[in-house]
């Protein structure tokens, strides 16, 4: 037949729809098998696909109406020939769709639909669908990737078999990878099983994979190149022998250690926690530099971002190293959660995600210190996830509607989707959480599933109703608990009041009550544990910690026998992702200090802080300099002197203590933010505690100083991270930049030299200079560790410099020969390190800071849309500054908005920051 030529590039002149999720219906058609076949070509690869259809049984048409129509997603794809059981579809038996989609208007019942098209992978910047990065081949298929490649149903819903035959040139493609398992790689084209007859020309070669288990599209992935494996070998509870491998670039195979033992870590945690096992014979990991997020979940085939596989000491910090064991783990742990089980729809993307987190925290808290994961995870919950329940882009965990899925890979999805499966496991109980796990399974293996389904096992698994419980999904914002109390000494009568309410939302002007479990116990003078019983009850619990459930708007929770006034301590382990308001600051120090759980004791003493700055922010919008020239608060001081003095005991949660909370969370804790003021007012506070507690400070430092073999144990971890939050206020004092820069000079790992160069980064002096020039000479080769020194420099702020110096030299940075805006990693070093780590100089009232993120967002948008409207956000917290600010931040909105033929991503995310 003849060869059709017809392009489908999207049309950008169309304004972007929503979709919601009541307009659900089942798919159309489904696929049973598909056979994919590709002849790897940098600028013209040429996917043939032959798909086994059926119409769908359950799909809904009304009798007397005809036969639906076939469409088939597609996007940026150039159709080659289209056959229907055989018979070659001449111009008129179908058509493109202006959105890219191809509809053929009949076709039978059962049918086989052969398809062939081309696209460029090494033109493809956006990192969607088929892509080229150093020369190799890589798919990236979620959201709606797959649609790139070839034509598809490209919905989670339509589950397929899948077999794929690559073809490539045997010297610059020796390794050729896919889902599931691979069979004999043939001599003779058109042999193997399910594989599609062709021609194998001189020089080229082909391997087959067959994935057994059925998948929807966005599982597909595809690796294609020059690369080296890292191998292992794991044995599954029932004996099955799976191959290990991760797959690097020639030279990296020396930072893929720490990779390896988190993924068999993971797998035997799966095993032993959930019963779950490996379903394939082999596992690959392939890691590369230019990806759109961290890493992917593909069946059989995780495709990851460097930043989470390769380690070394010298090049990675114990925070890269732990990114790794985390998301190694994730990716993994979606196998089942996520593959076995899928989504439905993406509106139930927390079914995966928020449960898969859940999962991947509990893992992390397993392998090292549970109270310090715990704490670290409710910091970037805070840092990440209220911001946006408070901002325009607020969702449900189970959003009603979007223009692009993309952009709902939120922490709302993410993390908050986690806590809601925490609180579910919290209100059930372990025990009961796992039988509603074994329950899903049992019930919903191969099948794609919604968030009801989830809770419903949960449900029946523990006869606990969750009915009411499920409003976590439905209702965006942040819940605000309210504290009161009473105690009578003539009755032992102690009673709690708690209150709740959420603020309003986009789209949710009123919200409902919620369930709200609060892990909780009553302390007596001496911080000791006073026993539980709630009025009623004639049994009285062991003294501990007890879960209350505040359901209703608000709610007395009546305790008897309390022989002493309490301190009640709440919200224990942080039982829920709310607001706890109303505890005065005596009480917060006192649980800093005697608190049995761990949370509760950082929570307290982060939020006495808090208070403590928010006074200085306060007096220094009313009366100026002046205000910062008072020693620090003497009860903030005590409890740090108290820290410092008994970090022994645990180094890593003794640096968290230490730690001030944040500019950006002191920000959100102001009706409006004070982005200056706040940045002074911390800064004077870190100086005034390291002039107080010097000799403390300064002895736990050289205590802690690294002598043995470095070590990535929880144990070095935490001294080392101690060590680097002594030298952060040492840095202060005098002496402070020559003890930097002799650590910078002689740090043996690449944590310590890093904590070092980012105290000089902070400082006007010639040791900065030299320190930043050191490490670009030594460590100008490697991207994950440039990224870094791009990083450092977004966000330091030095004294006494004028900020327009500042942004001008962060500015350079853009039109360094070393920056590219097409490698992600290295736009989120630059662009979203200033943004949100430099507070102070982004939110530069004159808006040099906002100009310059608007201008990488523009840049940016036609290369790569999803990296793009990711970079919007901290434009879209307008509202919570003050005038100049907030005008400059709507200015900067609106010059991107103006822009024609913006991605339907970065349109979305900057129309719905200026309604
Ligand atoms: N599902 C992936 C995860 O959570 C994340 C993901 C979604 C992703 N879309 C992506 C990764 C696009 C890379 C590119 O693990
Ligand atoms: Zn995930």
């Amino acid at each position: 037949m003849a060869d059709i030529q017809r392009d489908n590039s999207p049309d950008t002149t169309a304004v972007p729809h929503a979709v919601h999720r009541g307009d659900y219906q089942p798919p159309t058609f489904l696929v049973d098998a598909v056979a994919l076949h590709f002849e790897l070509d940098p600028a013209a690869t040429l996917v043939r696909s032959r798909l086994v259809m059926r119409r769908n049984p359950l799909a809904r048409e009304s009798a007397g109406e005809r036969a639906a129509p076939l469409r088939l997603d597609g996007e940026s794809l150039t159709l080659r020939s289209l056959r229907l059981d055989g018979e070659a579809l001449t111009a008129d038996l179908y058509r493109l769709e202006p959105d890219g989609a191809l509809v053929i208007p009949e076709v039978p019942d059962h049918f086989v639909l052969e398809v062939e098209v081309e696209i460029a992978p090494a033109a493809n910047t956006e990192l969607s669908g088929l892509y080229t990065s150093g020369g190799n081949y890589y798919t990236q298929c979620e959201a709606e990737g797959f649609r790139r490649i070839t034509f598809f149903p490209d919905r989670p819903d339509v589950m397929a078999r899948f077999t794929t035959t690559i073809v490539a040139d045997r010297a610059s493609c020796p390794i050729l990878l896919s889902n599931g398992n691979p069979t004999e790689a043939g001599d003779l084209p058109g042999e193997l099983p399910g594989e599609l007859p062709g021609e194998l020309a001189a020089g080229r070669h082909r391997a087959v994979w067959v994935d057994p288990h059925p998948k929807p599209c966005y599982l597909f992935a595809l690796v294609a190149g020059d690369l080296v494996a890292v191998r292992g070998r794991f044995t599954t509870r029932s004996g099955r022998e799976v191959a290990l491998a991760i797959w690097v670039r020639r030279g990296d195979e020396d930072r893929c250690g720490h990779a390896m033992r988190s993924l068999k870590e993971s797998m035997r945690w799966d095993e032993e926690v959930f019963g779950l096992e490996y379903d394939l014979d082999v596992f690959n990991i392939a890691a590369l530099s230019d990806f759109n997020m961290g890493a992917m979940e593909n069946k059989g085939l995780n495709v990851f971002n460097t930043k989470y596989v390769l380690a070394r000491p010298d090049t990675a910090t114990d925070a890269d190293y732990q990114g790794i064991e985390t998301v190694i783990a994730h990716e993994y742990f979606h196998n089942w959660t996520g593959n076995r089980v899928t989504c439905r729809d993406w509106f139930q993307l927390s079914l995966k995600e928020g449960l898969t987190v859940f999962r991947d925290q509990e893992f992390s808290a397993d392998m090292g210190s549970r109270a310090v994961k715990r704490l670290r995870d409710v910091r970037g919950l805070r840092a990440a996830q209220f911001p946006e329940d408070a901002g325009p882009m607020a969702h449900p965990v189970r959003p009603d509607s979007y223009i692009e899925i993309d952009n709902f890979y939120t922490p709302t999805v993410y993390q908050k989707g986690a806590e809601v499966v925490r609180m579910m496991h919290t209100l059930i109980g372990a025990p009961a959480f796992r039988k509603g796990m074994d329950l899903y399974f049992e019930r919903h293996d191969n099948q794609a599933v919604t968030i009801e389904d989830f809770a419903q096992a949960m449900q029946d698994a523990s006869g606990i109703d969750l009915s009411h419980f499920k409003l976590w999904y439905a209702q965006a914002g942040t819940p605000e608990v309210t504290v009161s109390d009473s105690y009578d000494p003539s009755t032992r009568r102690y009673v709690l009041t708690l209150r709740q309410s959420t603020p309003p939302t986009p789209g949710q002007p009123v919200k409902r009550p919620m369930p709200i479990p609060v892990a909780m116990g009553l302390l007596d003078g001496e911080g000791r544990e006073l026993p539980l019983r709630l009025a009623g009850e004639n049994t009285t619990p062991a003294p501990g910690t007890r879960v209350l459930v505040l359901e209703e708007a608000e709610q007395r929770f009546e305790f008897e026998a309390v022989d002493a006034p309490p301190v009640p301590s709440l919200l224990r382990g942080y039982s829920a992702p709310v607001k706890l308001l109303g505890m005065p600051p005596e009480r917060l120090r006192f649980l800093a200090a005697h608190d049995t759980d761990p949370f509760v004791r950082w929570e307290s003493g982060q939020q006495y802080a808090t208070g403590v700055m928010l006074d200085l922010v306060a007096r220094h919008q009313r009366d100026g300099e002046a205000a910062l020239a008072a020693p620090p608060d003497a009860g903030l001081a005590e409890a740090m002197a108290a820290t410092l003095a008994g970090a022994a005991a645990d180094p890593a949660f003794a640096a968290e203590a230490l730690l001030l909370p944040g500019e950006n969370f002191v920000a959100d804790q102001m009706p409006v933010a004070d982005p200056a003021a706040i940045h002074a007012v911390r800064e004077a506070l870190r100086a005034g505690l390291a002039a107080r507690l010097a000799a403390p400070l300064r002895d736990a430092y050289d205590g802690l100083a690294d002598d043995g073999p470095y070590r990535i144990d929880g144990a070095s971890i935490g001294r080392r991270a101690l060590r680097n939050a002594c030298l952060g206020y040492l840095a202060l004092g005098p002496g402070g930049v020559a003890l930097a820069r002799a650590q910078f000079d002689g740090g043996r790992n690449m944590t310590d030299v890093l904590a070092a160069l980012a105290v000089l980064a902070d400082t006007d002096s010639p040791e900065r200079t030299e320190a930043l020039a050191a490490f670009h000479a030594r460590w100008r080769d490697d991207p994950l560790v440039l990224d870094k020194w791009f990083a450092i420099q977004a966000m330091a702020r030095r004294p006494g410099r004028a900020a327009p110096d500042d942004l001008a030299d962060i500015r350079a940075l853009y039109t360094h020969p070393d920056f590219d805006i097409r490698n992600p990693n290295r736009v989120r070093s630059l662009a979203g390190s200033f943004a949100a780590g430099n507070p102070d100089r982004f939110h530069d009232a004159g808006g040099a800071g906002y100009r310059f993120l608007a201008d990488v967002v523009i840049a940016l948008d036609p290369l790569n849309g999803q990296t793009a409207a990711r970079m919007v956000t901290p434009l879209g917290a307008w509202r919570r500054q003050a005038e100049p600010r907030a005008a400059l931040m709507r200015e900067a909105l609106a010059r991107i908005l103006a822009v024609p033929g913006l991605s339907r991503g970065t349109y979305e995310k900057v129309s719905k920051a200026l309604a």
